[in-house]
């Protein structure tokens, strides 16, 4: 009897935590380059897809630049009227929570073009279901469900393990 209730407590606790570390990715803006002047972000945007519950994440000098989230009329001016939200720490994590599309520029003249619009898109389907099913999507997009693949498989099997090991009482 107190036997039994083990597999199911296992599976139970498996099927959570594929789940709970379906990952969220951090978009890096710039990548190594961060967030700085003389950088053209559309293409490092084009390189990237979005998902919701992603985070984007800036890196810069504090004091020298900063980022402000504003609307579309506020992107193409590169002005601040209709800011949504600014930070200033010098590593700012944004967590996109929405399917659509973010803006963000630094203000006021968006120097030497310090502006980036991402397009967020609803999450895609589970890695077991779409590593397949997306072979024509682009290669960073195949990437991507491969890595979520091994989060999804190798993470809870380390902590399956681990749980067992010292949660079964029989050390
Ligand atoms: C950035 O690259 C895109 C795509 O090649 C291009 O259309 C755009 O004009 C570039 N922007 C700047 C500011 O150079
Ligand atoms: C796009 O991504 C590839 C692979 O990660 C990288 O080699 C390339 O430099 C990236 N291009 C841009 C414009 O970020
Ligand atoms: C720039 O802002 C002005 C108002 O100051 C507005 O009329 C115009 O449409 C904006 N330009 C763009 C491209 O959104
Ligand atoms: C952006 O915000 C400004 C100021 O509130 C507003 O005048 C403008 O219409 C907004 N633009 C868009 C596209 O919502
Ligand atoms: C920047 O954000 C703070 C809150 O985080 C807000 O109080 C302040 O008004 C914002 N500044 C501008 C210029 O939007």
């Amino acid at each position: 009897m107190s036997d039994s209730g083990m597999p199911l407590r296992s599976s139970l606790l498996f099927l959570f935590l594929i789940f709970a570390t379906s990952g969220a990715t951090d978009h890096i803006v710039g990548d190594n380059h961060g967030w700085n002047p003389g950088i053209n972000y559309t293409l490092w945007a084009n390189n990237h897809t979005f998902y919701v519950g992603d985070l984007i994440s800036f890196r810069y000098q504090r004091n020298t630049y900063n980022v402000y989230q504003v609307n579309e009329t506020d992107y193409l001016n590169c002005t601040t009227f209709g800011a949504v939200g600014n930070w200033s720490s010098g590593k700012d994590f944004i967590e996109l929570t929405k399917a659509k599309r973010y803006y963000f520029i630094c203000p006021n003249l968006c120097y030497g073009g310090m502006k980036v619009s991402v397009l967020v898109h609803s999450l895609p389907p589970p890695p077991s279901a779409s590593a397949s099913a997306n072979h024509n999507s682009g290669g960073e997009a195949v990437f991507r469900r491969w890595s979520e693949v091994w989060k999804v498989v190798f993470l809870p099997l380390v902590t399956y393990v681990v749980w067992i090991w010292f949660g079964s009482g029989g050390i």
